[in-house]
């Protein structure tokens, strides 16, 4: 693309062999400098193209950052000084005019790519550190992402929708960041967690296919896949079954991936939430790579072995692992499994004994000959493998090898390809609360599973059996987004309030304004929304989303480029009608 405007006719990164001759002008900062000879000097600049290296007279005071602008002429960089590795690297310029359009003081930190600093520091000078390679790379990445997100969306028939900021309280399950009224003291607007409610309000307003790039905004606790505010790809469409929603939300994700990596990633799988539950031990499976949890119930079910006593025995094998995991390492992952619940984690090496296959070392003396090899022909392992066995309640179990899974086999982020899952049927209630009501799973607005609706009224234990059209899309095992079919009729949601213990009155207080507009035609409809920040770092390859958002918070919810949050003045405080109470620490 042409990038050249009145104070430059080139871009430093796209000057090659092929320029030269030509007298180019280029602008940016000073990468680096090395002097050559007493009277000359090498300069590299930078622009977000790349750098050049320009030969400019030693005696200008061309520091590292200061803002130029050069004119020169391109010429070949003599032999043996081209560089392979740099785009520009087989030319330079020859520089006879430098015109210095800012000086500036010395970085706050090396400018190199290699040097580990701190991330404080970085968020300080977020202005400095967005000149990097890795910043201009994410963030050009995720601009791909949204104008992707956008054709697709747009190609597909959505309508984007923008939905305001300033609303009363939505029910996402995290605490809502408020927002005081100057014209009514006393009260408070809530920053929308999503636009879950209006995006429904858009489908009885008729707009069949709606979709907006929103601004989320929750005050949850922080962590490498949370920011209080993220961007989501909002989705709605009526008329419309689950399946429809998979195809236009698989098709708009391939899409993305296809354009930011060249490759588009396969028809992406389904798996049940309680298949996931069992083979993986989670909700989010990382799919990159199998070891998965095996059922073992029914080989011990007539055990002697004490340890194997339980509601539920699973395994997990770990190829070659009996080679590759020192005894040290074993007991580490014996000390990680009690930490994380469980009673123990028995472990066996898989030897071959005079051509037939075994059990050895471990808690092997505990099984009987019929049992060691049910387990083997199980889990299907070979001499050289190492199995690991957990006996307990059947949710521990699947939580704790689904952990150990993670701890043997997961890849860093970036590596094994792009391998998304469909987690479908999950429950509608979570939990039974302490209260004896049910706690819904998603919002309170999903939709039971039409198999299941009669066990509505099974109550108790039984709830926590009935399953939801709700759905999320997993990819290299983060979550990345949810959805559900919603409740459209008055009937169904009353029930399900009910259960829920929300009584009549504190419905129509909290979401009133959906259940009426509900009254006056609502079409059936289902939804989704993925978080654009989870998906950009993941096809980015980088671990913590705070690496592809421009401003993000810290770990504890500072900017230390802004200082927010911060107090407000007394004058402030008295228009809003607010008092500030000394802290109780
Ligand atoms: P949910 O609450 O599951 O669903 O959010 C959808 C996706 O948004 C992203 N996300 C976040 N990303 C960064 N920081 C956060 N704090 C954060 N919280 C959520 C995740 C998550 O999967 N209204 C429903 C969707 C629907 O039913 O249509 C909703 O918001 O990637
Ligand atoms: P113990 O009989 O408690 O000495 O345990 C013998 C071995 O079995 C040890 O390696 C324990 O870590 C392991 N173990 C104990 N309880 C369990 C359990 N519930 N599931 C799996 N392994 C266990």
């Amino acid at each position: 693309m042409d990038l050249s405007t009145a104070m430059r006719t080139d871009m430093c990164g796209q000057l090659s062999a092929a320029d030269i001759g030509r007298t180019i002008t280029v602008c940016g900062w000073v990468d680096r400098r090395r002097e050559h000879g007493e009277h000359l000097a090498f300069v590299d600049l930078r622009d977000h193209t790349g750098v050049l290296q320009c030969v400019v007279d030693g005696s200008r005071d061309l520091r590292s950052e200061y803002v130029v602008s050069m004119t020169g002429e391109v010429r070949p960089r003599p032999e043996g000084t081209v560089n392979p590795d740099l785009s520009t690297g087989e030319v330079e310029v020859d520089v006879k005019s430098v015109e210095i359009l800012s000086k500036a003081e010395p970085p706050p930190f090396p400018m190199d790519e290699r040097t580990g600093v701190d991330e404080t520091i970085r968020l300080r000078h977020r202005y400095v550190d967005l000149r990097k390679a890795r910043m201009q790379r994410n963030l050009r990445t995720r601009a791909l992402v949204n104008s992707t997100i956008r054709s697709a969306m747009e190609a597909q028939g959505f309508t984007e929708i923008e939905t305001p900021m300033l609303i009363a309280s939505t029910p996402e399950g995290a605490r809502d960041f408020v927002v005081p009224s100057r014209k009514e003291p006393g009260s408070f607007y809530a920053l929308p967690q999503s636009p879950q409610l209006f995006k429904q309000l858009c489908m009885v307003g008729g707009f069949d296919r709606y979709y907006q790039i929103a601004r989320c905004l929750r005050d949850e606790d922080l962590r490498a896949d949370r920011q209080f505010e993220f961007m989501q790809l909002d989705a709605e469409a009526s008329f419309v079954t689950q399946d429809d929603v998979f195809e236009f939300i698989s098709r708009t994700v391939a899409d993305v991936s296809e354009a930011v990596t060249g490759e588009r990633p396969a028809e992406i799988p389904e798996i049940s939430w309680l298949d996931s539950m069992e083979r993986f031990g989670n909700d989010k499976p990382d799919m990159r790579f199998g070891m998965e949890l095996v059922e073992l119930t029914p080989v011990f079910s007539d055990t002697e072995a004490r340890v194997f006593q339980a509601e539920c025995v699973k395994g997990i094998c770990l190829s070659g692992g009996a080679e590759s995991l020192s005894r040290n390492q074993v007991d580490g992952l014996v000390d990680d499994c009690k930490h994380w619940g469980a009673k123990g984690l028995a472990w066996m090496r898989v030897i071959d004994d005079d051509g037939s296959t075994k059990l050895d070392a471990g808690v092997a003396k505990f099984l009987s000959a019929q049992e060691g090899s049910d387990v083997i022909a199980a889990l299907d392992a070979e001499p050289g493998d190492m199995v690991f066995l957990v006996a307990d309640k059947r949710s521990m179990v699947r939580r704790v090898l689904g952990l150990l899974r993670l701890a043997l086999g997961r890849l860093p982020v970036g590596e094994g390809g792009l391998k998304f899952v469909w987690v479908v049927d999950f429950p509608l209630f979570e939990s039974i609360g302490d209260d004896g009501s049910p706690v819904p799973a998603h919002h309170p607005f999903t939709m039971p599973h039409p198999d299941d609706m009669q066990h509505l009224d099974d109550g108790g234990e039984a709830l926590l059996e009935v399953r939801s059209q709700s759905y999320d899309l997993v990819l290299n095992g983060w979550e990345l987004g949810s959805g559900s079919v919603r409740i459209h009729r008055a009937d169904i949601q009353s029930r399900i309030f009910e259960l829920l213990g929300i009584g009549v009155e504190e419905a129509q207080a909290k979401f009133g304004f959906l259940l009426d507009a509900f009254r006056y035609g609502a079409p059936p409809h289902a939804g989704f929304a993925f978080g654009i920040d989870r998906l950009t770092a993941l096809l980015a390859g980088e671990e913590n989303i705070r690496e592809v958002i421009a401003f993000p918070k810290t770990q504890s919810g500072a900017d230390p480029l802004t200082n927010a949050p911060g107090p407000l003045d007394s004058t402030q405080l008295e228009e809003l009608g607010l008092r500030v109470l000394p802290s109780s620490t």
